[in-house]
């Protein structure tokens, strides 16, 4: 029998320190051995945000025994190893430096390829982890730091269709949150409040809703309740208002996936309709059962990964690698880290939106 390809993935782009294994069976299907993250959370929480430079120094104490971690429950020998991947951007250059570092040097003591990842292109692959799912898909990905819908074409083939030209979703709903006195990250609250609280109450602007394709913007849902909140009073005021952003997201989720469908369908190579749904914001019961009825009604298969392969994890830069390993897409160790790294170069102008990104 022939030795599997064994890659080890690295990720500290930003809060989240993590590394995992990742194997393939018989069939080919990428097989998760181990997958360690270790979130800073409880570091940034009194700052309302995540801080580089705590970010960094946790990333500096916890990546050796994360590594080691992920090796030991991976039941492999460390002397297994194919080839050691990391994270290179986009992200905190600081975060970056240290899984990227750790990787090069890794790979180079062990005398195995490094592959420099595209942090997109993990969230982007995330889906194929322990499935057989076939290229092409629609993705959104709906995280603190990512909001896009991507036609996820091949390894290195994506086509971005729309992208947020301001806050991602997952801080729109932390900025909101902060604003009703809750704690970073307050996502998973907004929701529990806005079960209590009536979604018709507050007016809420849905910004770029009748132009700019499915492009997206929620800056302007914040200055509206950044106003709101001073006249607030009452706890069911504010159950009122989480309920009203919840609903109002759900608006433009709802019309700006109607044409992203719509924008995928125009490609040549389409064989199913498949909608993948990642990112911590995938996590809101009330979006997901509204996207998952539009699939309904549009003939999609939706898709949800786990939950630990939707936030930020190793997982996904291993899969990337795995992939690219077969290619033999090797990197240099003197890669630098890329802060700024758009996975579809070709998509820095947003039609209709009048924005220059
Ligand atoms: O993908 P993720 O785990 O990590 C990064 O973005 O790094 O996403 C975290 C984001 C946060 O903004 C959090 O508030 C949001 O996802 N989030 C939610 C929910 N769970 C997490 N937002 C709305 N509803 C939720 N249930
Ligand atoms: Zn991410």
């Amino acid at each position: 029998m022939s030795k599997k390809t064994i890659i080890l993935g690295i990720e500290t782009s930003c809060d989240e320190t993590a590394a995992s294994i990742i194997t393939e069976n018989e069939q080919g299907i990428p097989i998760l051995l181990s997958n360690i993250i270790s979130s800073q959370i409880e570091i940034h929480k009194e700052f309302g945000g995540v801080v580089p430079e705590l970010a960094a120094r946790a990333h500096i104490e916890k990546i050796d025994w994360i590594v080691q971690k992920a090796i030991d429950d991976s039941g492999i020998k460390i002397e297994d190893i194919d080839a050691v991947a990391s994270t290179a951007g986009p992200g905190l250059i600081v975060c970056l430096s240290v899984g990227l570092s750790f990787g090069k040097a890794l790979a180079f003591s062990l005398d195995k390829p490094f592959i420099a990842v595209n942090h997109l292109e993990g969230h982007a692959l995330s889906p194929r982890i322990n499935s057989t799912l076939n290229y092409p898909y629609l993705l959104l990905l709906i995280s603190g730091g990512h909001s896009q819908f991507l036609s996820v074409q091949g390894l290195e083939k994506y086509k971005r269709l729309g992208t947020t030209i301001d806050d991602a979703l997952g801080e729109a709903f932390d900025k909101t949150a902060k604003l009703l006195g809750i704690e970073f990250p307050g996502g998973p609250q907004i929701e529990i409040l806005a079960q209590k609280g009536n979604p018709e109450k507050y007016d809420l602007p849905k910004p770029i809703f009748n132009r700019g394709g499915c492009n997206l913007s929620f800056a302007g849902l914040k200055t509206a309740i950044l106003k709101i909140t001073k006249n607030i009073k009452t706890d069911q005021e504010k159950y009122d208002l989480a309920a009203s952003f919840q609903k109002t997201v759900e608006k433009i989720l709802y019309k700006k996936t109607k044409i992203a469908f719509s924008e995928f369908e125009k490609q040549s190579n389409l064989k199913d309709k498949i909608f993948v749904v990642a990112g911590g914001v995938a996590a809101n019961k009330n979006i997901r059962s509204m996207l998952i009825d539009l699939c309904n009604t549009e003939g999609y298969k939706s898709i949800f990964p786990p939950i630990e392969l939707c936030g930020d994890n190793a997982a996904m830069i291993a899969m990337v690698g795995l992939e690219k390993y077969k290619l033999k897409k090797f990197n240099k160790l003197d890669y630098p880290a890329r802060p700024r790294w758009a996975l579809d170069e070709e998509a820095i102008f947003l039609k209709g939106a009048g924005v220059k990104l």
